[in-house]
């Protein structure tokens, strides 16, 4: 639903992030400035290179800007120690990748969990609240099979059980479909959609304009700079 009243989440302020390796520098993002409001839907994309996973790293509390100011619902976290960091990503952002980053020797409900371990709660009421995120997903019946007993769709899905078992405020996705087929990178994103329309903020990362086009925002990033944000008009 729109809301013109929408909360603000996310604020970057002018963020550049700058790698330093063996006394050579690089920007791999230059005067980032956006803020994202709750429940919106946005695609970050540009080419291989062009910095989305840096950015999404930043936004992910993952790491820290070089220089600009980020703000996560109200709180600064650009010079945010690593602790403070470790501490706000649990409780704010639910992670999708691209290679699942699912524990092997670990079964689903097992995996999904982990996000809660942080947290003063029982393991019973861990495990009830995993078996519900994987009912969520479709996987109720798959919730003692180890990742390799899973289709790589039915891994994705397990991950996104667990990016949403902490409720979090925002689901970061970086190339969730990259290493799906094209069947099950379609229910995926059909995933994301119907997380989105039940009122999740979600921001996909992805290189892939088919991908991309499913957002209604999009954001356009080349060479670490954004070159254009856009809007489509609701239907
Ligand atoms: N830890 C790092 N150290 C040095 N350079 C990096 C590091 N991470 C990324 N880069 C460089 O920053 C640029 C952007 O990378 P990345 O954000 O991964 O792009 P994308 O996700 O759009 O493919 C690339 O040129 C990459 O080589
Ligand atoms: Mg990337």
């Amino acid at each position: 639903m729109a809301n013109r009243m929408a909360k603000e989440l996310l604020r970057l302020t002018n963020v550049s992030k700058v790698y330093r390796m063996d006394g050579i520098t690089f920007t791999a993002l230059h005067d980032i400035s956006l803020t994202v409001t709750e429940g919106e839907f946005v695609a970050i994309t540009g080419p291989s290179g062009s910095g989305k996973s840096t950015l999404m790293h930043l936004i992910g509390c993952l790491d820290h800007p070089t220089t600009g100011t980020i703000f996560l619902e109200g709180t600064d976290i650009s010079r945010a120690g690593t602790t403070t960091l470790a501490r706000l990503r649990n409780v704010h952002i639910g992670f999708v990748f691209q290679q699942f980053h699912l524990l092997r020797r670990t079964t689903s409900v097992a995996n999904v969990e982990l996000p809660l371990i942080y947290r003063t709660m029982s393991s019973r009421e861990r495990r009830r609240r995993a078996i519900e995120a994987l009912g969520e997903v479709g996987l109720g019946d798959k919730l003692h099979n180890f990742p390799s007993q899973l289709s790589g769709g039915q891994q994705q899905r397990v991950a996104i059980a667990r990016a949403l078992v902490t409720d979090p405020k925002i689901l970061l996705a970086d190339e969730p479909t990259g290493n799906l087929d094209s069947k099950s990178g379609h229910d995926i994103l059909g995933m994301f959609q119907n997380l989105h329309k039940a009122g999740r903020t979600v921001i996909l990362v992805t290189h892939d304009q088919n991908v991309a086009a499913i957002a209604r925002r999009q954001i356009k990033i080349s060479d670490g700079t954004i070159v254009s944000d856009t809007t489509r008009k609701q239907p």
